[in-house]
């Protein structure tokens, strides 16, 4: 058999929902991999941390909101193998949160209606998120 092992990356990301249905969506700067690319707020795991609370502090560290476990809602699962790592990554759904969202990394913020977000160019792991979020947030 050949191929190759990849580590498993566990990310967790998050589409904040403002009061008009929009959700927010950030550039990943340039020196990033990636870079250039808009994906959903959040970022990586720490070891033995749980997914809620990496979201949470995440969210603080990247656009200086804060939120609580109670306002994240399991929405679904993004997994893609990159050459490097086998990225497995839960998506959270957040309408309540204190503060206002606000670029903490030099990142670009779009607020967007869910169709809308396929004329953004994403990551792989990130684009198929949109379908469920369409779903949820403006069904046919
Ligand atoms: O954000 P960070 O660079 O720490 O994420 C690690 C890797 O996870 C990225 O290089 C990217 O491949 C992947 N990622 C992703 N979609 C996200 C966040 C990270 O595909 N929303």
């Amino acid at each position: 058999m050949s191929g190759q092992v990849r580590r498993l990356l566990l990310v967790v990301a998050c589409a904040l929902i403002d009061a008009d249905g929009r959700v927010l969506i950030a550039e990943r700067p340039k020196g990033k991999s990636l870079a250039g690319l808009w994906e959903f707020p959040g970022g990586k795991v720490e070891p033995g941390e749980a997914p809620e609370a990496a979201l949470i502090r995440e969210l603080a560290e990247e656009l200086g909101i804060v939120t609580q476990v109670a306002c994240l809602a399991p929405l679904t699962f993004a997994s893609h193998a990159y050459d490097e790592f086998h990225l497995l990554m839960p998506l959270y759904v957040c309408r309540r949160y204190e503060g206002t969202p606000a670029s903490r990394e030099g990142q670009a913020l779009k607020w967007v209606r869910p169709k809308a977000l396929r004329d953004y160019p994403m990551p792989p792991a990130d684009a198929p998120l949109i379908a469920h979020l369409v779903d949820l947030l403006e069904p046919p």
